[in-house]
């Protein structure tokens, strides 16, 4: 017997999520989740949905999901897609449109799950480096890739890209623009008109962050619905559970509860940014729910992370040589502010 992979499976690395401590006790300022609950209304919502339904398969097309986000965003059903998370539409996207050798373009460093699904694939992955202020790199108009993906917010750096600039990249684009904004409801602009207005540009949300809901696994994506149509054939058949279903559609239904949350994080975030140089940590301007901090000197942050982890305090280290003098720190609650910004007048970087 020989169990054989694909040699790019058996060649590539596995995609490394944040640690996700499974034992608590932790200030948990690594993946940028909210630290705040999500809206009552989604609790109820999954009650009742767990009471007899679940015996029964799901809504494969989550209709009543998408139906809320085509109301809530100004959208028709047939131009919204659903994920479980916004990583199951990334995956969607790279199995619909790249095979071995297509290229998929995008600025780094930004979220490496990217990198994994193009493997997968065994595409190509072309990686034009941001500038020191993150603005696009002027190469990226001049892709000829079949997919360009822009994070706007970008993570790690937290820096957000001017519409107006995403709308020109949309004009150049060769194929599809992809414009993960994960952290869009941290940000001051959105992308979403481009997705109504351009044939080759797909928007993805997710409720991890800003609607409190990491744990149910919920994504979407707004786009012409001959882009929408594709991706659903290569989708799982029945990829949103009943109730992250129930979910998504009653967060949506309280939206003033999520902005409310999204708001004091901001103002938190603003906190922390003016607070950082005094602990030895100079901050890139962020637009997100987390804020990449530069360890005054370049020294490696990797000591302070691990002395922030021995403290109980778990933040994000990215060992690479662009990365390694830098920690991103979610912006969690004023407490837990308080707390990191503690440890480190104490650790003294
Ligand atoms: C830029 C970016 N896109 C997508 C995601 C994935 O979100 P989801 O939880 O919806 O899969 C993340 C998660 O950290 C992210 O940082």
């Amino acid at each position: 017997m020989s169990v054989v992979f694909r040699r790019n499976v058996a060649r590539m690395k596995g995609y490394r999520p944040g640690e996700q401590p499974q034992e608590g006790g932790f200030i948990k300022l690594n993946t940028n989740e909210n630290p705040y609950p999500p809206s009552p209304k989604v609790r109820r919502a999954i009650l009742e949905e767990a009471k007899d339904a679940l015996r029964l398969y799901p809504d494969p097309d989550s209709t009543r999901l998408r139906r809320q986000a085509a109301l809530t965003y100004g959208f028709d059903l047939s131009q919204v897609i659903a994920g479980n998370g916004s990583d199951e539409l990334l995956a969607m996207i790279a199995r619909a449109f790249i095979g071995e050798g297509d290229a998929l373009c995008c600025p780094v460093p930004t979220y490496t799950l990217y990198e994994t699904l193009i493997r997968i694939q065994e595409g190509r992955l072309i990686g034009i480096p941001y500038p020191a202020d993150y603005a696009l790199p002027g190469a990226l108009f001049r892709s000829r890739a079949r997919v360009v993906i822009v994070a706007s917010p970008n993570s790690p750096s937290g820096t957000a890209v001017p519409l107006s600039v995403l709308s020109r990249l949309a004009d150049r684009a060769a194929g599809l623009l992809v414009i993960d904004e994960a952290y869009a409801d941290f940000a001051e602009e959105t992308a979403l008109s481009l997705a109504r207005e351009r044939e080759n540009v797909i928007v993805l949300r997710t409720f991890s962050k800003s609607f409190s809901l990491a744990g149910m696994r919920i994504g979407l994506g707004f786009a012409h619905p001959r882009i929408v149509e594709g991706l659903s054939k290569v989708k799982d058949s029945y990829n949103l559970n009943r109730l992250s279903i129930a979910a998504g559609e009653a967060a949506m239904l309280d939206v003033a509860w999520m902005e409310r949350n999204a708001a004091a994080i901001r103002k938190t975030r603003e906190r922390l940014v003016a607070e950082l140089p005094a602990v030895g940590f100079e901050p890139f301007p962020s637009q997100a729910n987390f804020v990449l901090a530069r360890r005054a000197g370049g020294k490696t942050a990797k000591p302070v992370y691990e002395a922030l982890k021995a403290r109980k305090i778990l933040v994000r280290f990215f060992d690479t040589p662009r990365l390694s003098d830098c920690l991103r720190i979610t912006v969690g609650t004023d407490g837990e502010i308080d707390e990191i910004l503690r440890a480190l007048r104490e650790i003294r970087p």
